[in-house]
């Protein structure tokens, strides 16, 4: 660890499992501290129990679902609090939620919740957090997925659920919907970010 780095704060959206939790833990064994984002305490509890005392040390857990504009506030003003002029170094978008599925079996609420969580949701963490960010000439990161370049590999599921029902209906990527609008989002993100001062 440098002590640059202990100065710096990344802050990570669905941190509970997977790849937010694998990130959360590689960045606190890296040295930086880490808001870890979950949506209940077991959540919070199971992260900071699975840690060595000296990097959960690094580790604030935040109780945020990014569908919930209290809770996005609440999340802002305790990282202020926390980090103050620094600012936020890092904020990694990564909670979200897989819809698949035959067209004519997926309910269209799925959809609108995918939406809300995997896009919606990213925006307005990310706008919530950018004063912060630009504080630190931060950078902001994404997990987009293959879906957001080809249907196929995220329709696969679906393939195989309609060969198992025998149902004849068309596969669907639904997931691709809503990871084809976040790659458009994050390109114009990327394209348009210096103007805030972002890294
Ligand atoms: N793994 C893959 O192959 C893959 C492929 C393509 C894209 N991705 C994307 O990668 C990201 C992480 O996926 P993963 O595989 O690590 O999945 P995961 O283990 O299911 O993790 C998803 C995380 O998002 C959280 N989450 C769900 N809804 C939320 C909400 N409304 N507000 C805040 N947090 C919420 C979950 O919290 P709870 O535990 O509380 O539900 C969990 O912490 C997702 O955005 C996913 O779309 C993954």
């Amino acid at each position: 660890m440098t002590a640059n780095q202990a100065e710096k704060s990344i802050l990570i959206t669905g941190a509970s499992t997977g790849i937010g939790r694998a990130s959360a833990i590689t960045l606190l064994e890296a040295g930086f501290q880490v808001f870890a984002c979950v949506r209940n305490q077991r959540a919070a509890g199971a992260l900071r129990a699975s840690l060595p005392a000296a990097v959960a040390d690094r580790l604030s857990t935040l109780e945020l679902d990014v569908t919930s504009p209290e809770q996005i506030r609440a999340a802002v003003t305790a990282v202020e609090q926390a980090v103050g002029d620094r600012g936020l170094w890092g904020l990694f978008n990564n909670a979200g939620i897989a819809v698949n599925g035959p067209l004519e079996c997926v309910p269209i609420d799925a959809l609108r919740r995918q939406l809300e969580i995997n896009v919606i949701g990213q925006v307005a963490v990310t706008q919530a957090f950018l004063p912060l960010l630009c504080k630190a000439r931060g950078r902001i990161l994404t997990t987009g997925s293959i879906a957001g370049f080809s249907g196929t590999a995220a329709g696969l599921g679906a393939v195989i659920l309609t060969f198992w029902t025998g149902w004849v209906v068309d596969h669907f990527s639904w997931t691709s919907i809503a990871q084809r609008t976040l790659k458009m989002y994050e390109e114009l993100l990327h394209e348009q970010g210096r103007a805030f001062t972002v890294g």
